[in-house]
C-alpha cells in the first residue's frame, strides 16, 4: 500500500441504494474536521470531460463494450488531471466508485469479459504519475446490502438512470461480483453491513 498512516487514496463500493451518498459527503466533513486535506470526487465523473462522459454513459443507449470504453475514458482522465495530482500534494481522495465498479456492473451485471476489463484497467491506471505501477485504492469501503432491499429503497427514491432502471437479476449479478472482488482482496476491502440504519453505517465507517 502506498500510504504510511493513513491510507489516502479512499473507494467507496456497493449497488445503487447502497446509502453510499449520504456518508461519504459526512466523511469528508469529519476528516477534515481532524486536519485533513480532503477532495471529494466520483466515478464516472470528477472532471469536466468524465461528467460529460456520465451523463453519456447513464442516459444514452449503447452496447456493453463501448460502455466499458467509456468508463475506463472517463477514469482516465480523472486519474490523470485529478487523482494522481491531488495524491501527490498530500490528499486524501474520497471517490465515490471506482474500478470495482466496472468489474461489478460492467462484468457482473452486463456479463462483459472480465479479461478484456484487466486490460483496460492496467492501461488505463498504470502511469508515471502512479509510479508506473497499477493504481488502486489504499482502501474500499463496500456497502453490502441485499440486492432486494436496495430495490425497495431505490423505488422510493429518484428517478432511475439506465443503471438504476435494471432488472432484480442484474443487481443480484453486480453484488455477487462485489463479493467475489472483495474476497480477491481481502486487505484493500472492508464491508459495512449497509441493512443497518444509517447510524449504525456511520459507526462502521
Ligand atoms: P452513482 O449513481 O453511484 O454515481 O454511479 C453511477 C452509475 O454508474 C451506477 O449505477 C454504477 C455505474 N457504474 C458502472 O457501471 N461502472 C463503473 O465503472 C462506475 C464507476 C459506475
Amino acid at each position: 500500500m502506498s500510504h504510511t498512516l493513513f491510507p489516502r487514496f479512499i473507494s467507496f463500493e456497493g449497488i445503487d441504494g447502497a446509502g453510499k451518498s449520504t456518508h461519504i459527503p459526512r466523511l469528508a466533513e469529519h476528516l477534515r474536521a481532524q486536519g485533513q486535506d480532503v477532495l471529494l470526487t466520483r466515478e464516472p465523473g470528477g472532471t469536466a470531460l468524465a461528467e460529460k462522459l456520465r451523463q453519456m454513459i447513464l442516459h444514452d443507449a449503447m452496447d456493453a463494450l463501448t460502455e466499458a470504453l467509456l468508463m475506463f475514458a472517463a477514469r482516465r482522465d480523472h486519474l490523470q488531471t485529478v487523482i494522481e495530482p491531488a495524491l501527490a500534494a498530500g490528499k486524501t481522495v474520497l471517490c465515490d466508485r471506482f474500478t470495482d465498479a466496472s468489474f461489478a456492473y460492467q462484468g457482473g451485471g452486463r456479463g462483459f469479459d472480465v479479461q478484456v476489463l484487466q486490460t483496460l484497467e492496467s492501461w488505463v491506471q498504470t502511469s508515471p504519475q502512479s509510479g508506473g505501477v497499477l493504481r488502486q485504492p489504499d482502501v474500499t469501503f463496500w456497502f453490502d446490502l441485499p440486492p432486494a432491499v436496495a430495490a425497495q429503497r431505490l423505488a422510493a427514491a429518484r428517478q432511475a438512470d439506465r443503471f438504476e432502471a435494471q432488472s432484480g437479476d442484474f443487481f443480484e449479478k453486480v453484488a455477487a461480483a462485489y463479493a467475489k472482488r472483495a474476497a480477491a482482496y481481502p486487505t484493500r476491502f472492508l464491508r459495512l453491513d449497509a441493512q443497518q440504519p444509517p447510524e449504525s453505517v456511520w459507526q462502521q465507517l
